[in-house]
């Protein structure tokens, strides 16, 4: 594996290839493993950047304390199969403060866009520097942020980037809980109160398997398994406009949003109008990621 830190130097790496990329801020787990190995299985070289993003955090505390170790990085990477990691500076991204902003409107404005201000936008300009400054076939995104892949999806569609989207499932930890780099900060004490959101999705796939469509009942079925969280909001969306829906008629994404003790916490599951749903993948043994 190679490591690269300017745009001109990932091109010319992957020039005439069909590239895949997965885009990171670092801190791999198992979620990200999972992405790199789809894309590893498109055929062409994997690249994966890192790069945390400043433009997409809300908070500066949570900029400052995201945890940066290349070497750890670059170990899982390579072992995950990539071929060339790109790993630019804030300056290489940014040479100057950015002047142009990528907002998706009205996808990125329910649910995490209501409780986040600004960081879609982050997100979608760094991902569009990503897509024109690197030129991928394809690129893999988590399911567990349906609404950023919803928003990558659009500006994808858009802005007319020649890049393919896909979505790969979430991965979960042997309880269940959704693995995220932000589960290092739940407290032991916490677990039990975190696990309420998976279970409590859980619960509704089982509803849609067994008929329900109904998006009120579908929510009610997730804050019934709540206990001492406080919830931000429960809401069955539109897979790809990411709007509230009533009745569950096409794709959708049942998603909850809790803070367990200062931790912000996100899950959601996909379901289908036929009663089908992707709950995840769940790992035989505990995620790499330990407790802070
Ligand atoms: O999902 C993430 O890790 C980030 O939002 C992304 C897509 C790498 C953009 O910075």
């Amino acid at each position: 594996m190679k490591i690269v830190k300017t745009f001109t130097a990932v091109r010319s790496e992957v020039a005439g290839a069909s590239a895949a990329l997965v885009p990171t801020m670092g801190f791999l787990h198992e979620g990200h493993v999972s992405l790199l190995e789809l894309a590893g299985g498109l055929g062409g070289p994997v690249v994966m950047s890192l790069f945390v993003n400043p433009l997409q955090f809300d908070r500066p505390v949570d900029l400052e304390r995201y945890p940066r170790d290349l070497d750890r990085d670059a170990g899982i990477a390579a072992a995950a199969g990539v071929d060339l990691l790109f790993a630019p500076t804030v300056e290489e991204m940014y040479p100057s403060p950015p002047r142009t902003r990528v907002r998706v409107d009205s996808v990125s404005e329910g649910m995490e866009g209501e409780h986040r201000p600004g960081h879609f936008e982050g997100v979608a300009t760094v991902v569009a520097k990503l897509f024109a400054g690197i030129q991928p076939e394809a690129a893999v995104f988590g399911r567990k942020d349906a609404q950023q892949l919803a928003v990558v999806r659009r500006l994808t569609a858009d802005l007319s980037f020649p890049v393919e989207i896909i979505g790969a499932p979430t991965v979960r930890a042997p309880d269940g809980l959704a693995v995220s780099s932000r589960n290092v900060f739940i407290a032991e004490d916490d677990r039990a109160a975190a696990l309420g959101l998976s279970s409590g999705l859980f619960a509704a796939a089982e509803a849609v398997a067994a008929g329900e469509r109904n998006g009120a009942r579908l929510e009610s079925l997730v804050r019934d398994r709540l206990g001492d969280v406080r919830v931000e909001y429960v809401s069955l969306a539109d897979a790809f406009e990411a709007e509230p829906v009533e009745t569950l008629e096409r794709e959708a994404f049942l998603a909850v949003a809790a803070r367990v003790g200062d931790v912000r916490l996100i899950d959601n599951i996909v379901v289908w109008p036929d009663g089908s749903s992707d709950t995840g993948v769940r790992l035989e043994r505990p995620s790499i990621l330990r407790r802070m």
